[in-house]
């Protein structure tokens, strides 16, 4: 089951949140940082600890989600649009590798935030396009996967394309993505 929730993605009741970091797993703005404060210190200390060197673009690691409803943080690190890393198979495989740590978790739900889609400055539009196609078109276990969004209108955006996107078969070319932010 695929929904799209409006929600502050810490006090969600998931196995899995998963987090939109940066390559140096060390926290930041956005929802790392909500994260972060979220959990408390517990998830920057197992950041550390697995990820002494950090995190690839594209790749994902979980952590202990500390104090969260959640029993685990999975990490992910999108492409930055605003600095140049436009490759949307990076975008894409940060949802595929997040579903992949999440199924070797055991995890049965999962709550994604839209991947570069605030400070990396991914067109809205089209984070919302490569979240849709990546989970609908995933392989996985997991039984409950919440697109989440931060306000009203990205959620009304979010199930629109989860609609479009069940009636759109996989060959159809993705929506073109405008130059600008
Ligand atoms: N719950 C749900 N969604 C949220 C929350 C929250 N508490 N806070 C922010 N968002 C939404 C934003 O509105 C955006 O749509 O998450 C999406 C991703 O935005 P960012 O958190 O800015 O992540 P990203 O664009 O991937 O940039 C990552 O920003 O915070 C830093 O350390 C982070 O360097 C990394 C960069």
């Amino acid at each position: 089951m695929i929904t799209a929730v409006h929600a502050d993605i810490t006090t969600l009741d998931v196995d899995v949140v998963v987090n939109a970091a940066n390559r140096a797993m060390r926290g930041g703005g956005g929802v790392d940082g909500a994260i972060h404060r979220a959990g408390g210190p517990a998830v920057l200390a197992d950041c550390v600890r697995r990820f002494p060197h950090g995190l690839a673009t594209g790749d994902a690691g979980w952590t202990t989600a500390g104090k969260m409803p959640a029993r685990w943080v999975v990490h992910t690190v999108g492409p930055n649009y605003g600095a140049g890393e436009t490759d949307r198979g990076l975008l894409v495989s940060c949802y595929r590798r997040s579903l992949e740590v999440a199924e070797n978790l055991g995890a049965r739900s999962i709550a994604f935030p839209l991947i570069s889609a605030g400070v990396y400055r991914w067109p809205r539009a089209d984070a919302i396009a490569v979240a849709v196609e990546s989970v609908m078109s995933a392989a996985t276990s997991l039984e409950d996967i919440r697109l989440v969004a931060y306000d009203a209108a990205t959620q009304s955006a979010i199930e629109a394309e989860l609609s479009a996107g069940s009636s759109r078969s996989p060959e159809d070319p993705p929506p073109a993505t405008t130059g600008s932010p």
